[in-house]
């Protein structure tokens, strides 16, 4: 039997995307959920075109995050997820709603953890003047993006680049690295997976 994914967004949902076409064949996963906390992401027809059930929990409806987050525990227990994957899922969540889904839910985060927690990293990244920058698949914890690091893609930062031609560059690692993190987690192993932008990335499949 296939292990259940949850995929949770909040935009355009390509990095949801890239995952769902990798449970494939002789995958050992199948997306059961994709679940938005904004009614008009655009990710969401995308899933459907998928063939993916989809949910919406509008955060605007709730009082406060306790609250956002139980409605959300409710939605994912009724799919019976294995694993959930947060991609681009621009929520902060509670503590208590961390634990009772500990060690099976992974995020990408768009830094090298653990630079750059939290908002703007790719702007972050060119102030600080750093060589290089990436992104980081890491299992989701009690802290904001923090967890055990499952995976991380590094790309070299050129000559004038901006934070709208690094997002450019890294997305298409992010779509790499994290279908790859996700089929070796859905097949046992947590190791974490170090990739360069220069290096050949191993196919979602392999
Ligand atoms: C991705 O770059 C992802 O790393 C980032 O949001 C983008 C979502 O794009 N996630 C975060 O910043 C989480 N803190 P997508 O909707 O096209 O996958």
């Amino acid at each position: 039997m296939s292990l259940r994914v949850a995929i949770l967004i909040s935009g355009s949902g390509s990095n949801m995307v890239a995952l769902a076409r990798s449970m494939t064949g002789d995958h050992p996963a199948r997306p059961c959920l994709v679940l938005s906390n904004r009614p008009g992401a655009g990710g969401l027809q995308k899933a459907a075109d998928l063939g993916i059930p989809t949910e919406v929990l509008d955060h605007r409806a709730f009082d406060n995050r306790a609250d956002f987050d139980a409605a959300l525990d409710a939605v994912l227990r009724r799919y019976s997820p294995d694993l959930i994957c947060l991609a681009g899922f621009m929520r902060v969540l509670t503590p208590d709603f961390v634990t009772g889904w500990q060690g099976r839910m992974l995020n990408i985060h768009p830094s090298l953890l653990p630079k750059y927690r939290g908002l703007d990293t790719h702007a972050r990244a060119l102030e600080a003047g750093d060589a290089d920058h990436g992104c980081t698949v890491h299992e989701v914890t009690a802290d904001l993006d923090d967890g055990p690091i499952l995976g991380q893609a590094r790309l070299a930062i050129r000559p004038g680049d901006t934070p709208d031609t690094l997002a450019a560059r890294l997305l298409p690692l992010e779509h790499r690295l994290y279908p790859a993190v996700l089929r070796r987690v859905a097949g046992g192993c947590r190791a974490p997976l170090m990739l360069d932008d220069s290096a050949p990335f191993p196919s979602p499949q392999a």
